[in-house]
């Protein structure tokens, strides 16, 4: 293809976005565009399954049998979740062991939340209520992205983490009703989640490196820190209506921009966490590469059994050709 016809192609592709018309697998595509959706969606998919690790620490130890089935419906979600953004990536023409593997090998990033620990039942309750709602915040503009598989995908996550917010909640209500010590329970988890939850809407607007491509392919509608502050703005009245108290001294509604300030967040925390310095990376990793390697032998079989159905049936069309013949 001469480089004039590439431009032409280009020039077509950027308008058919601008239509708002969706981009399907087979289409013409620029390589950057591909290679920035195979990294977010990626991303995003080892986030849902990693993401699982933490609840399913408290599944065996849910306090009834209605918050036990409720845990494990939600950490069931979020494996289905992970695989319909697994499938949406492989349409970009990458396989599903290629995916593993940067996992696996610590190329491929997850979100850095995931990489702290769960030790009260409250932080069922604060992961819920925080973490998915600010996925929510940040996947809900991702329904109308120009990428059709993707698009689609987050129709039905979004539905789906909706009930985990509202789950989450529910928790942290129950709780703010109960004894002091489960008070002072869900008071505590919002201390530990609080500031990295704020953080999971990613670095500011300054750092931010891919804003403005993703901005144009509708991968992204708002700015990090517009939604880290859309987040703040809806969070804060939950905390104060059950009685909670946000960890931050310097919060203070500010009535002239009709919005919340806060305090300095932590970014030397954040990127400590990133590059794997987090209170739990390790731990992550390794559970998700044993049921890798724990999951070899189901693999083999699976395979071998495809093969033995192959083969048969070759046989079976081979005899039938002689009969004809
Ligand atoms: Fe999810
Ligand atoms: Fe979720």
């Amino acid at each position: 293809m001469s480089e004039e016809q590439i431009r032409n192609l280009e020039t077509q592709f950027e308008e058919r976005i601008a239509r708002d018309e969706k981009i399907e697998p087979k289409d013409w595509m620029p390589e950057k565009y591909r290679k920035t959706h195979i990294r977010q969606i990626s991303q995003h998919a080892h986030s849902e399954v990693v993401g699982m690790l933490p609840e399913g620490n408290w599944i065996t130890r849910a306090p009834s049998l209605r918050r036990k089935v409720a845990l494990l419906a939600k950490v069931q979600d979020e494996a289905g979740h992970g695989l319909y953004l697994y499938s949406a990536c492989e349409t970009l023409g990458i396989s599903r062991d290629e995916l593993y593997e940067q996992l696996h090998s610590g190329k491929a990033k997850y979100s850095s939340i995931f990489n702290y620990p769960t030790v009260t039942w409250a932080d069922m309750g604060a992961i819920g209520w925080l973490v998915d709602g600010a996925a929510i915040i940040n996947q809900v503009p991702l329904c109308n992205t120009s990428f059709g598989p993707y698009a689609r995908a987050m129709v039905r996550v979004c539905k789906e983490e909706s009930f985990h917010q509202r789950q989450g909640y529910e928790i942290m209500i129950k709780l703010m009703n109960g004894t002091q010590e489960q008070k002072d329970m869900a008071q505590d988890a919002l201390n530990r989640w609080w500031w990295p939850s704020l953080m999971m809407l990613g670095p500011t607007d300054a750092e931010s490196v891919h804003t403005e491509q993703s901005m144009k392919w509708k991968l992204k509608r708002k700015s990090n820190d517009d939604l880290r502050q859309q987040f703040i703005d809806q969070t804060v009245p939950q905390a104060e209506l059950i009685g909670l108290v946000i960890p931050d001294p310097d919060l203070k509604w500010n009535e002239e921009r009709g919005s919340y300030d806060f305090g300095e967040i932590n970014w030397d925390e954040f990127w400590q966490v990133v590059k794997g310095h987090g209170p739990m990376n390790k731990e992550r990793m390794k559970a998700r590469v044993g049921a890798w390697e724990g999951g070899e032998w189901v693999r083999d079989a699976a395979m071998a059994y495809s093969e033995k159905q192959q083969e048969r049936k070759e046989k079976q069309s081979a005899s039938l050709k002689k009969e004809v013949s």
